[in-house]
């Protein structure tokens, strides 16, 4: 057991770090000594958890700076005398302490064509090449922590972007759609139009914070950019849009 101090940011909107000292022993993870906080010193500290175990997405917070889960950052990780500071995510408005507002997601999320696959074929009769299925799981790892989202610099510092931009959780959905081979819609137009596609500039920085290991941009948005790039440069389809067949 040693003692370590922890800053808390506590409030919501004009809201200030608070200085603890807290016991901590071996093998904790942030998350733990949250709950020690609440249980000896700040009964009324808000924290979002709910599995601790890195599956539920819930307890997204930035810690020393780095968007991370809580509940999956060990302890150990830390320098014996160094300050642990545990904020809110930037990206969302605080509700109070570390509990974000993260309904912008949902609402992106809404706003996505759901799964269309051709209605001549009865769901007994889908085939996929095992390729494809390993890509969608891949994807269907996420666990919708929103770390992505918050990291990435097109909304971080730019609040006027979230409305025009779905953040990479929900622009890697629209690929993960667009890349179904039984999904008949063509998500080309909208990722780019609605979903904000081109304001991504391939930074990299939500593929580092996904504490999934999903490779965001190498095979969701990159993928994703190369399809629009065929379809807005393929002579046919800029024919058939002319005469109105595609
Ligand atoms: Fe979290 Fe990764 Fe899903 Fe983004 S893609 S919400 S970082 S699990
Ligand atoms: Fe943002 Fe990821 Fe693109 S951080 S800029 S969505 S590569
Ligand atoms: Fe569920 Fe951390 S509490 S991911």
């Amino acid at each position: 057991m040693s003692e370590r101090v922890f800053r808390v940011w506590r409030g919501s909107g004009e809201g200030g770090l608070a200085e603890y000292r807290v016991e901590v022993n071996e093998g904790e993870v942030v998350l733990d000594v949250l709950h020690r906080l609440q249980a000896t010193q700040t009964p009324d500290l808000a924290v979002r958890w709910n599995c601790k175990a890195g599956k539920c997405g819930s307890c997204s917070v930035e810690i020393n700076g780095r968007p991370r889960l809580s509940c999956m950052t060990r302890m150990s990780v830390f320098e014996d005398d160094e300050v642990v500071t545990v904020t809110p995510m930037r990206a969302f408005p605080v509700v109070r302490d570390l509990v974000c507002d993260v309904s912008y997601n949902y609402q992106k999320a809404r706003e996505i064509p759901s799964f269309t696959p051709d209605p001549a074929k009865a769901p007994g009769d889908f085939r996929m090449s095992q390729e494809d299925v390993e890509r969608q799981q891949e994807f269907r790892k996420c666990i919708e922590c929103f770390l992505c989202n918050n990291t990435c610099h097109v909304i971080r510092d730019h609040e006027e972007n979230k409305e025009h931009f779905s953040g990479p959780r929900y622009l890697m959905r629209v690929a993960e759609l667009e890349m179904h081979p039984e999904d008949t819609a063509d998500r080309r137009l909208i990722a780019q139009e609605e979903f904000g596609l081109g304001y991504c500039n391939i930074t990299k920085c939500c593929t580092e914070v996904c504490p999934e290991n999903i490779r965001i941009t190498d095979n969701a948005l990159i993928p994703l950019k190369e399809r629009v790039v065929d379809r807005k440069y393929d002579p046919l389809v800029w024919l058939g849009s002319k005469i109105g067949v595609r």
